[in-house]
């Protein structure tokens, strides 16, 4: 498995003059349109999704959230979080989702290296996620060293793949995947509710 080497400049620079676009830093007035695009990718049944067991009521990691933005519109997204993997630091990778209309001009592989390039930057050791290899083996990912790794859900085993931003990070790891993050802050009236029933 190769590690990504660190590259302190990310690009967010447009790719054609047909196609226009630019990585930049999710925004707190990005998330009805990522939820929106969310929706038109992975559909209703996105919120039962194994992977998002290790998001619920958690922070992404500071600073890897980013959106790619085209003609004024998000258009796609990618996030990183805090996870132990078998009791090792990592980031659990996703989702990436791009909006079907802005697909095949790079935009994926853009939010990818922007994402793992800041990633190394901020000294991470790894990174892991559940995806398509095929996809995902472009960007240095692979099945290589997840054999022993669990998730807390099914999964498929020849989809959890991890790519080392530090050679040998993952040596040897066994266990399982479990979030680490900030939790977010309760809604008041969800800390009402629990103080009443308590
Ligand atoms: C996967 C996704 C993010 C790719 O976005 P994109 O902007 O079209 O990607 P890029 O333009 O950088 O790359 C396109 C290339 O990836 C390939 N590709 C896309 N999805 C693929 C997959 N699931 N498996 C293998 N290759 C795939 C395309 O065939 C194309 O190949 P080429 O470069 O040889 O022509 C986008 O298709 C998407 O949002 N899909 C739905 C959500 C999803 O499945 N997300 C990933 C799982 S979390």
């Amino acid at each position: 498995m190769t590690a990504v080497k660190t590259a302190m400049t990310v690009p967010a620079a447009p790719t054609s003059e047909a196609a226009p676009f630019a990585i930049r830093a999710e925004r707190p007035s990005d998330v009805a349109a990522r939820e929106a695009l969310l929706d038109v990718c992975f559909g209703p049944g996105r919120f039962a999704r194994t992977c998002q067991r290790l998001r619920d009521g958690r922070k992404p990691a500071e600073g890897l959230a980013f959106v790619a933005v085209r003609r004024g519109k998000v258009v796609g997204t990618v996030r990183l979080w805090h996870v132990s993997a078998g009791g090792r630091p990592a980031l659990m990778l996703g989702p990436l989702a791009v909006d079907p209309a802005s697909r095949e001009l790079g935009l994926g592989a853009a939010l990818m290296r922007h994402a793992l390039t800041a990633a190394a930057a901020r000294g991470h050791d790894a990174v892991v996620l559940l995806g398509d290899a095929p996809y995902y083996a472009r960007f240095g990912f692979s099945a290589g060293k997840t054999a022993a790794l669990a998730m807390p859900g099914p999964f498929e085993r020849d989809r959890l793949l991890a790519c080392e931003l530090r050679d040998g990070a993952l040596d040897g790891v066994t266990g399982m995947i479990a979030a680490t993050g900030s939790t977010l802050a309760q809604p008041r009236s969800a800390v009402a509710a629990t103080r009443r029933a308590a």
